[in-house]
């Protein structure tokens, strides 16, 4: 039995053969391989894409989704071991894993960060807490990384650019009125190190280099792959040349746990946001976004409306990788 907790362990060609199969799906996307095969999808948090793509996609493959929202319509889940439950937790994860697996061929959860303490949050407990209890795949549908993303990401990138190695990726950290999860930004960097692209990450200062274990791993994968990374935080000299422009916000981690002061150290970048004028400086790049994007703060009208805007493409991979990505887990067949 086989998880999806996080790219880092899944090798390339493994990752590849993911694509690959969402490239076939795409073109031929309804099929009956997982008829009688249902889904758990766990949200502790809000979703437009990732739910209905994986509703949508299980349904196109003959399969049953069930949404449950834990702390809403469904009981509230206590992820950690040996607590006196007296809290509002009405079950423990042990159980819901345990009941979940009896009914169901696999688990999909999404629990972000808890924006307390990122000494505990960047151990990725909840998701490992489920996964431990499992008797059947999990898959991560967003935590401190958001592989389902990083696939979608890099289907996008071999479709519009072809081979990746030796491309050059920038992952531009944008302004956002509050901190956010450093989950996307986590994850585009491991997967474009993965495929051997020169990675420009451009942050406004030092306190949003990433968490050192995913700028560890960027450098390792980069290192195997024939790839590259590099931070910036010069604007002129990352978007120079650049075949693939990510934009994502995310919190200094130095303030995690912090908001009103993490504000005043990002308040004077508002002009990170991705505009025509820098776009104008790459190597006719592409430009993506995981979505949901606010415009006019994170990237301007002009560069959502460019042709050169891909987050549709990328957001319609979602569909398709995650399909691949069922059918590799579930399909015992
Ligand atoms: N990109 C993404 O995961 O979108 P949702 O938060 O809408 O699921």
């Amino acid at each position: 039995m086989r998880h999806f907790l996080t790219t880092l362990d899944w090798s390339r060609e493994e990752l590849q053969s993911l694509l690959d199969s969402a490239d076939r799906l795409r073109r031929e996307p309804v099929n009956q391989r997982l008829a009688g095969k249902t889904l758990a999808l766990l949200f502790l948090n809000p979703s437009l894409r990732t739910r209905s793509s994986f509703e949508i996609g299980a349904f196109h493959l003959g399969a049953h989704a069930v949404v449950l929202e834990p702390g809403k319509a469904a009981w509230g889940i206590e992820f950690e071991p040996g607590v006196v439950m007296d809290g509002d937790a009405e079950e423990h994860i042990a159980e819901v894993a345990g009941v979940l697996s009896r009914y169901c061929d696999a688990i999909g959860l999404r629990a972000f960060p808890l924006f307390k303490d990122w000494s505990v949050d960047r151990q990725d407990r909840v998701i490992k807490a489920l996964a431990a209890h499992a008797s059947v795949p999990v898959i991560n549908m967003e935590t401190i990384v958001h592989p389902c993303q990083e696939l979608a990401l890099m289907r996008a990138v071999q479709d519009h650019l072809g081979q990746p190695d030796g491309r050059k990726f920038v992952l531009t950290w944008t302004f956002h009125p509050r901190p956010l999860n450093t989950a996307v930004a986590n994850s585009a960097l491991l997967i474009a190190t993965k495929f051997g692209m020169d990675v420009t990450m451009l942050i406004p200062e030092e306190a949003y280099r990433l968490d050192e274990q995913f700028m560890e791993a960027g450098e390792r994968q980069a290192k195997r792959s024939g790839g590259s990374l590099k931070v910036s935080t010069n604007i002129e000299e990352a978007y120079s040349g650049a075949d693939f422009v990510y934009a994502k916000s995310w919190g200094a981690l130095p303030y995690y746990g912090r908001p009103e002061e993490e504000a005043a150290v990002r308040a004077p970048y508002r002009h990170f946001m991705v505009d025509g004028a820098k776009m104008a400086l790459t190597n006719n790049a592409r430009f993506s976004h995981c979505l949901p994007l606010r415009r006019n703060i994170k990237a301007t009208d002009e560069v959502m409306d460019a042709d050169y805007c891909v987050a549709l493409d990328e957001a319609e991979n979602r569909l398709h990788v995650q399909k691949a990505l069922m059918l590799k887990l579930m399909d015992e067949s």
